[in-house]
């Protein structure tokens, strides 16, 4: 619109060229619109009839679905929806699958987030949720009850790094005939991918390694085109849709995800080790058998008890105090007064999650900077120095 009988205003909103089909762009373009064009009333109504992508991003969108699709394609899923956070990928895969009246079996340990999710909000619409150790499945099979529809856990929990027994899970679920849903977060499908064991719906927080990065929060059900058709209305309905600017920074972050949990699973097995002869650590949580490509880069230890925890966190040089995980550097938070906090503390002490547990989430760098870091700060707060 470069014409001269246009004026002032009319040119500052309509200078863009409307044709750009002959440069096409080599990465994603950004599809940061609300809303799509049509040519006329047909062409719009082509959207309903199936025959259009996109006619608004709260509904779908290129770089938002690009990113369900990617998921879904690493966990061998048939399809997916991506969503504003973990959280809302969480409450749109239950109310996908569980219905007012029903209610679901959970872990009790889960990420703290969840757990309140689960124990304040799903009772606001209509769903029970028990929570129970998943250590023992008999004691999940004992409190299957008539309404019982979803057994929910995490497949390395949060933040004491248990990895669930999925295909014993799998196994129950059928004989009862419930459905299975897994946060895949800590795992992600690099080391495991539960739909190949038979679990229903996985989740992700795609804030944490799908992304990688530390600068988007979003996230991703997967499962089989039924149920996600269901969940991606719910999506809709609630208004809990990925940005698509955000959705496609998670596809950049996707695009290394392999490389990047190469090299943090190396560099975990390597602090977790290294922590483990060291006299001021009490416990290292690092499972060893998630999968062959390693078994994740989250390392939880229970300092000793002369370990002053105050000290411990302020003397950590570069390695920051941030209240997440899976970014491409280090950092270090503090799951009793976070991540956990909103558990209640009887549940917490039960777990084994006190005032001396730490997480850390390991990153990219050199794993020998990254254990000089945290022995020098675990040295320099032991009690009897400070
Ligand atoms: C295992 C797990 N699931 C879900 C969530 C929630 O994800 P988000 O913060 O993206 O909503 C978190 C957040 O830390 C998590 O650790």
């Amino acid at each position: 619109m470069g014409e001269k009988r246009f004026n002032f205003n009319t040119k500052a909103v309509h200078f863009s060229e409307k044709d750009i089909a002959k440069n096409v762009s080599k990465a994603k373009p950004i599809y940061q619109t609300s809303a799509f064009v049509f040519s006329d009333l047909n062409d719009m109504e082509s959207f309903y009839q199936g025959e259009k992508e996109y006619l608004y991003t709260r509904y779908s969108n290129p770089n938002t679905d690009d990113l369900a699709k990617g998921v879904a394609q690493l966990e061998n899923a048939e399809d997916g929806v991506s969503t504003s956070s973990g959280m809302s990928a969480i409450l749109a895969g239950i109310l996908a699958v569980v219905k007012p009246g029903e209610s679901i079996i959970a872990s009790n340990d889960l990420y703290g987030g969840t757990y309140q999710l689960f124990a304040d909000e799903l009772p606001n619409f209509g769903i029970n949720v028990r929570f129970v150790s998943f250590e023992n499945l008999n004691d999940v099979e004992e409190q299957i009850e008539e309404s019982t529809v979803l057994l929910y856990t995490e497949s390395i929990t949060n933040p004491l790094l248990r990895v669930e027994e999925i295909d014993k899970i799998v196994a129950l679920a059928a004989k009862y005939d419930l459905k299975t849903m897994i946060d895949n977060t800590f795992a992600t499908p690099y080391l495991l991918r539960p739909i190949d064991l038979g679990v229903d719906l996985v989740v992700h927080s795609a804030t944490k390694y799908i992304g990688g990065h530390s600068d988007v929060t979003a996230g991703v059900v997967v499962g089989p085109k039924n149920l996600i058709a269901k969940a991606k209305a719910k999506v809709v309905t609630l208004g809990c849709n990925l940005t698509p600017f955000e959705g496609w920074l998670a596809c950049r972050g996707l695009k290394t995800l392999a490389l990047r949990m190469e090299r943090q699973c190396e560099n975990a097995q390597e602090v977790a080790s290294s922590l483990a002869d060291n006299a001021g650590v009490d416990k290292v949580y690092y499972p060893t058998n998630v999968s062959k490509q390693g078994n994740g880069a989250i390392v939880t230890i229970k300092l000793a008890k002369d370990i002053n925890i105050e000290t411990f966190f302020q003397t950590l040089a570069w390695i920051k105090i941030a209240p997440t995980l899976a970014g491409v550097e280090t950092t270090v938070s503090y799951p009793l007064r976070t991540s956990h906090r909103t558990v209640p503390s009887e549940v917490r002490e039960s777990l084994g999650i006190d005032a001396q547990v730490v997480r850390l989430s390991i990153g990219i760098e050199d794993a020998q900077d990254i254990i000089d870091t945290l022995v020098e700060a675990i040295e320099q707060s032991k009690n009897d120095r400070s």
